[in-house]
């Protein structure tokens, strides 16, 4: 649909009147002129999704947030420092003790190893740290590869830094992770970088040392930059997180990208952080002192908490997300809903192809029916359509009340298509009509 707003006559014709920046118009809310490239970003598909369903009864297995309280140490040490009066900015790069710790870290965990002072930047999240990096490296009309299915946010921020986003597609025979002929075919001569996310959003895929080594190859053949989204690094069940940035000759053209959001279930204290080469993130430094000044002071202050407690309370966590995983996907597999067990991150992302309905239907009908709410995996890109994403960092009990609920809408689906097909069968049938359906009548299911 045309906005009122695309163009001067468009607005005259309609009864606006503008008249330099003052415009009067019978809707209060149209005397603003939206730029046309935040105008034609859609909104998040999940955020869409979810607000038809607020209000119902419905278990949520939506949001990417792990429920996990945050550990007492922490919390005294944000008091203590609220007491203390700490509520003014910290320096633009990030409190010093945060930029030394969050690099110890990433040499104990992921033998990475940043000098604190030039090469690590604390962002607003990880979502400010993928924004400064995609407006520092990007022209007008470079194209960046993210795959897909991948994180919903990818192509709009992509989009924001006047780039283009072009996806590659995963196949869930290859368990989701990225090829090297998948990534070969998405190059092209105005592509700058890729983007990587493993452990994946929304697959769970990860990818090992072997499976790295080919892309960064590739990569270093075109001479591209690589953005890699490690928010979900410490969240592996099968072996260990490894990045991309540790590979040979991989550091300097790689930007890591990670936060406390996830494996420390801090996402609303919005700290986030980059890794990468210094020049790059002086200029990502420019950017942020202009857009966020600093990341929040608070937030700083319980993130810097939260690494010196110790890797402990993480890994409860972890073991805690490791039995919910087998726990839900186990109960699809029982249910009719085939799924890969996700290696990383906490998302399960069973096929719904079995049902004949879309991913967008499906997750529609299940939540309007069978009070589940869950994503459709189109909204993750191409390569998600056919399958849904269901986060099992649920509780326990919202998992089990969850499946309880699909299997129950399942088997109403089951009940119908039998219906369905029992009319399709009564009803007689042309020769030209059987041969083009192939099969008994009405729409498959196979689950
Ligand atoms: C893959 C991925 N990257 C980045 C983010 C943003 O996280 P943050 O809270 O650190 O901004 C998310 C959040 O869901 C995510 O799933």
């Amino acid at each position: 649909m045309r906005s009122r707003l695309d163009n001067n006559e468009a607005a005259r014709a309609e009864g606006g009147v503008i008249s330099g920046h003052t415009r009067t118009a019978a809707d209060p809310a149209d005397s603003v002129r939206l730029a046309k490239r935040v105008r034609d970003l859609p909104p998040s598909g999940i955020r869409a999704f979810f607000e038809a369903g607020s209000g119902k009864d419905v278990v949520s297995l939506g949001v990417g947030e792990p429920a996990f309280p945050m550990p007492e140490p922490v919390r005294k040490a944000v008091c203590e420092s609220l007491a203390r009066g700490e509520t003014a900015y910290t320096s633009n790069a990030g409190m010093p003790e945060l930029r030394g710790e969050i690099a110890s870290y990433l040499r104990r965990g992921f033998g990475l190893d940043y000098e604190p002072g030039s090469e690590l930047l604390v962002t607003v999240g990880s979502s400010e740290a993928l924004d400064l990096a995609l407006r520092s490296l990007l022209e007008p009309g470079d194209e960046v590869v993210v795959p897909s299915p991948g994180y919903v946010a990818y192509a709009p921020l992509i989009e924001l830094a006047g780039g283009v986003a072009v996806e590659a597609s995963g196949s869930a025979a290859d368990g989701f992770k990225l090829t090297e002929a998948a990534l070969g075919a998405a190059i092209g001569p105005r592509t700058r970088a890729i983007l990587l996310n493993y452990p994946s959003n929304p697959t769970g895929a990860i990818m090992r040392a072997e499976d790295l080594m080919p892309i960064a190859r590739l990569v270093q053949r075109h001479g591209l930059a690589v953005l890699s989204d490690e928010v979900y690094a410490e969240l592996t069940y099968e072996g260990r997180h490894v990045s991309i940035a540790s590979l040979p000759g991989m550091k300097e053209r790689t930007v890591v990208v990670s936060g406390f959001s996830k494996a420390f279930a801090m996402t609303g204290w919005r700290i986030g952080y980059a890794c990468g080469p210094r020049t790059l993130i002086a200029a990502m430094l420019k950017v942020h002192q202009y857009t966020a000044m600093c990341a929040p002071t608070t937030g700083q202050v319980a993130a810097l908490a939260s690494l010196r407690l110790g890797l402990e309370a993480k890994e409860a966590m972890r073991e805690e997300l490791a039995r919910r995983r087998t726990f839900f996907v186990e109960g699809l597999r029982r249910i009719g809903l085939p799924c890969r067990m996700p290696e990383g991150a906490f998302y399960a992302f069973p096929s719904i192809a079995g049902t004949g309905l879309t991913s967008a239907e499906f997750a529609r009908r299940l939540m309007e029916e069978g009070g589940v709410a869950a994503v459709p995996g189109s909204v993750f890109g191409e390569g998600g359509e056919g399958h849904i994403r269901c986060s099992y960092a649920a509780s326990p009990e919202q998992l089990a009340e969850a499946l309880r609920r699909m299997e129950q809408f399942l088997s109403r689906l089951r009940e119908e298509r039998k219906a369905e097909t029992k009319q399709t069968e009564r009803r007689p049938r042309g020769a030209a009509e059987r041969a083009a359906s192939g099969s008994a009548g009405g729409r498959p299911l196979v689950i």
